[in-house]
């Protein structure tokens, strides 16, 4: 069996071991250096010494550039004296480089000491181009180094965009220097909603952070080195009560508002509180922040939200009214329409993909075709399986699987893993589906350690779905690879859910979870995760 997850397209094992120690030399073709400086700083990390670095084709460790091979994809091609890594692009020698990591360290538990692994041959390439996580840092901010964090173990599972959720009622996270407020007033809080979405109690702990600018070039830097792009979401026009708190212009009525410390669409003020789709100043501060943003995240996309709008407040507002006159829309579903549109037009003068959640399909009407969807909402939605005969391009998110802030009692790891992307009454020619993304929204995730439990190991079995190809995936197979990567996550000192915890198999005691997370504790499976890990722990 090989220790590699997501498992490769093929491969091949051989026999013996491929030893690389203080000995070993590397070469690489220019192209591919970076790739292999990544080895070598990799191995003096984990081992304590380097490998030789050298310009002769006669090295035990080769990188070499292949025009054939796909983007992203990459050949291992190991006996026991010597290792061939081909790719055609750094991207495909740093998978390669990534798996290496993977095969090197299931050995290294056995070996302390040692990097080896068994000789093997691998040929690989991602099934999608688009293989995502969503990081809510509104409802809780977790700060550079969670993010740096994340994005090393991204890059370990091959994923490649991290979209983040940077707005929303809770918080407003990122500096805009035309309006500073943003930062000053809609990044705090009082307090926040704690317990459950059925338990109105707040701990009035106040929660605060954003990052700056400069912080956000860093991130974007690093992320990039590891093959990840960023796709910063400002959430619009709803889940806009941060920007509203700080700025009450945005709104219909000059609402006054804080930002708001109970999730939903939430009592205190914030019921129905939407950005006005009528005023200038609405859409100027709109363009004033993506002019600040868009050079920051060099990403061909960027991401609006649009979910969950409720138009109780359009309905009522004179501006809204006036303009949905002027253009002649119909109902207010068709203003959205006509703001994610005007959105959509400015963000492809700067060379970006507007991405909306799919309720921007509730109205298509002039709807511009550069327009990405993702589709999250649990109910088969039609429009989408439109979208994609229309030619638009979709990212996956289903909520029954790749909502991975869920309970496992919900979405268990066998549900995450053999959930097909494509096979969600998308009939036609599914060829625009860009990819897959799970979601990590935090309205219960306050901490790094709850992060990661709901993170591992349903990165995994996501990771495998979003990579692998289709005919590879098994989830039997899976199962006895993670048991064999377990160990990896806890060498890495991460909080995972224990396996015999991943899947609820008793219909009735899954429901009654789900119950429990949504009214009455959103913590309890992970309270009890916590206690039988404490309890079995050496
Ligand atoms: C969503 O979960 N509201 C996109
Ligand atoms: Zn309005």
């Amino acid at each position: 069996m090989i220790n590699l997850i997501p498992i490769p397209k093929y491969y091949k094992e051989r026999f013996g071991e491929f030893i690389l120690n203080s000995d070993t030399t590397v070469y690489a073709d220019e192209q591919l250096n970076f790739a292999r400086d990544f080895l070598v700083s990799l191995t003096e990390r984990t081992c304590g010494y380097k490998p030789h670095i050298v310009v002769s084709k006669k090295a035990n460790v080769c990188f070499l550039y292949d025009r054939s091979i796909a983007k992203e994809g990459y050949i291992i091609d190991c006996t026991t004296n010597e290792l061939k890594i081909s790719a055609s692009s750094i991207a495909g020698a740093f998978y390669a480089v990534q798996s290496l990591r993977q095969l090197m360290l299931a050995e290294i538990l056995e070996k302390p000491g040692v990097l080896n692994m068994h000789a093997i041959y691998i040929e690989d390439e991602p099934r999608y181009e688009y293989r995502g996580i969503l990081l809510d840092e509104a409802r809780y901010f977790f700060g550079m180094d969670v993010v740096k964090g994340i994005l090393d173990m991204m890059a370990f599972h091959k994923l490649n965009v991290l979209h983040w959720h940077l707005t929303d009622n809770e918080g407003w996270r990122v500096e805009i220097k035309k309006y500073p407020k943003l930062t000053e007033i809609g990044s705090n809080r009082r307090g926040t909603q704690h317990i459950a979405w059925g338990n109105k109690s707040v701990d009035w702990t106040p929660q605060g952070g954003f990052y700056t600018q400069k912080e956000i070039k860093e991130i974007v830097a690093y992320a990039a080195r590891l093959n990840i792009m960023i796709v910063p979401e400002i959430d619009m026009p709803a889940h806009f009560a941060a920007a509203i708190a700080s700025y009450p212009e945005l709104s219909c009525r000059n609402v006054k508002i804080e930002t708001a410390y109970m999730h939903g669409n939430c009592e205190g003020g914030h019921q129905n509180i939407i950005a006005c789709a009528g005023k200038d100043t609405t859409y100027q501060f709109i363009y004033d922040v993506i002019d600040e943003l868009a050079p920051l995240f060099p990403a061909p996309y960027f991401h609006i939200g649009g979910d969950e709008a409720p138009k109780t407040e359009w309905k009522k507002c004179p501006d809204c009214q006036r303009v949905m006159q002027e253009n002649g829309l119909k109902n207010e579903e068709e203003l959205q329409g006509y703001m994610n549109n005007k959105i959509a037009v400015y963000l492809k003068r700067k060379g970006k993909r507007l991405i909306g959640w799919n309720e921007i399909l509730k109205t298509t009407k002039d709807l511009e075709h550069s327009v990405v969807v993702q589709y999250w909402t649990p109910a088969n939605d039609s429009r989408v399986a439109n979208a994609l005969v229309e030619g638009r391009n979709v990212i996956i998110s289903k909520h029954q699987a790749f909502y991975l802030d869920m309970t496992y009692a919900q979405n268990g790891l066998k549900t995450t893993y053999e959930f097909e992307p494509e096979k969600i009454g998308l009939t036609g020619d599914n060829s625009g589906i860009l990819g897959v993304e799970g979601t990590f929204w935090s309205e219960w995730i306050p901490t790094k350690e709850r992060l990661e439990f709901q993170m591992y190991p349903r990165l995994e079995a996501f990771a495998e779905t979003a990579w692998s190809p289709r005919e590879n995936k098994n989830y039997k197979d899976f199962y006895a690879r993670l048991v064999k990567f377990m160990p990896t996550l806890r060498r890495m000192n991460i909080v995972s859910c224990p396996l015999h915890m991943t899947n609820v198999k008793n219909k009735l005691k899954a429901f009654h979870m789900k119950n429990v997370f949504v009214t009455k504790n959103a913590h309890a499976e992970y309270n009890r995760a916590m206690l039988y890990r404490k309890r079995h722990r050496k």
